[in-house]
């Protein structure tokens, strides 16, 4: 059984590029309804506490100053299969390594500063969509 919710994040890069219009656009027209959305700019301390699976990681010092270093747009998205299929219209984590026309390819420029955020698992979908966003936000 899989879920229908995933959590997103157009991160510093692509909002610094201009690029958040044409993401939500490939977002929506991929099928996914907005249940949840706010531009917002993550503190130090944010970005520890949401990426701390990543603290022993040797980019995790760079992923935090990245990620805090301008606004974001964070969502929580709804569709059948929603984590899974997020995944495949974000591509790679690696934007040489994503697939043609994925959001990854188009849009982010390294490993690093790769323009969006998809959860992993549906478990996930749901710590993180909480981390950002009070009930009464999520329509
Ligand atoms: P994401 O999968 O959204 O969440 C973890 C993030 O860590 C990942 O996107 C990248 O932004 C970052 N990341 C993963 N691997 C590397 C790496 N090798 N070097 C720098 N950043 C990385």
């Amino acid at each position: 059984m899989t879920g229908n919710r995933t959590f997103t994040m157009i991160k510093p890069d692509a909002v610094e590029n201009g690029h958040i219009g044409a993401i939500m656009e490939k977002i929506t027209a991929a099928g996914f309804k907005i249940v949840a959305m706010k531009y917002t700019q993550l503190s130090v301390r944010d970005a520890q506490a949401f990426y701390a699976v990543h603290s022993e990681r040797p980019f995790f010092g760079e992923l935090v100053t990245f990620m805090t270093r301008g606004p974001i747009v964070a969502a929580i998205l709804e569709k059948s299969n929603a984590v899974e299929d997020f995944r495949a219209l974000i591509g790679a984590t690696n934007p040489e390594e994503a697939a043609e026309g994925t959001i990854r390819k188009l849009y982010a420029t390294s490993i690093g500063e790769n323009a969006v955020h998809g959860s992993d698992s549906d478990e996930n979908a749901a710590i993180e969509g909480a981390f950002h966003f009070a009930g009464r936000e999520v329509y």
